[in-house]
């Protein structure tokens, strides 16, 4: 059974609220918040201000999902906001090792994130340091988009990687995750599904979330 985290990106911020009672109430485990800067990938979500008000809004695990530059100007932020997770994304840090020493020291758990051009293999000497690998099944920036299916050996590959270091470390597929496709990412390897449209853009939320979460 995987952890089931609806990205909000999808949601209806007009009625967040609601949205929230609804995955409050549904089998979600987590919430995934999606946090995109206008620069390190071509679209501007939200910061810190709307992930505070939602993790106020829950009891569930704030999975907050970083596409931003520079993200140890706002590690801090985050955590007053009320994130349990930051997940950096490899491409943008320089010095990776450090953006996860920052995250722990502030009592967080923390991720690297790896776009669907970004191999595997590089992230084997921060494996150990860190608590989830996000990959990425489509390119970061938007919602709605179709899974890249090379993601399935990119799942198996990293799954041997964290199986021979002995390592407790969860894979996270985010991007393009449907009914159709959530079972073969299962099976592959997958901990955790991101699912934003499939949640949101179906006639009930629920009840999708409830069947995915039933794989
Ligand atoms: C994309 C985000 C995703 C996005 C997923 O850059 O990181 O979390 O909300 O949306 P779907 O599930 O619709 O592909
Ligand atoms: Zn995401």
């Amino acid at each position: 059974m995987a952890i089931i985290a609806p990205s909000l990106l999808s949601a209806d911020f007009l009625h967040l609220g609601k949205d929230c009672e609804m995955l409050n109430k549904s089998k979600a485990d987590w919430y995934h918040l999606d946090i995109m800067d206008g620069s390190f990938v071509p679209n501007i979500s939200f910061g810190p201000m709307i992930v505070e008000f939602i993790s106020k809004a829950t009891k569930k695990y704030c999975d907050v999902h970083l596409m931003i530059d520079h993200p140890e100007k706002y590690t801090e932020a985050f955590k007053k906001a009320g994130a349990n997770n930051l997940t950096v994304h490899f491409e943008a840090c320089n010095h990776l090792h450090r953006n996860i020493q920052q995250i722990k020291s502030l009592d967080m758990q923390a991720g690297v994130a790896i776009n669907p051009h970004t191999p595997v293999d590089l992230l084997k000497d921060i494996l150990k340091d860190i608590d989830l690998v996000c990959l990425m099944s489509v390119n970061p920036g938007f919602g709605g988009q179709t899974f890249i299916p090379h993601t399935i050996n990119k799942i198996k590959q990293l799954k041997e990687m964290i199986n021979e270091q002995l390592l407790d470390v969860k894979i996270e597929i985010d991007g393009g995750v449907t009914l159709e496709n959530a079972k073969l990412i299962i099976e592959a390897g997958a901990d955790v599904l991101v699912a934003g449209n499939t949640v949101f853009k179906s006639e009930n939320p629920m009840t999708t979330i409830a069947l995915l979460k039933s794989l």
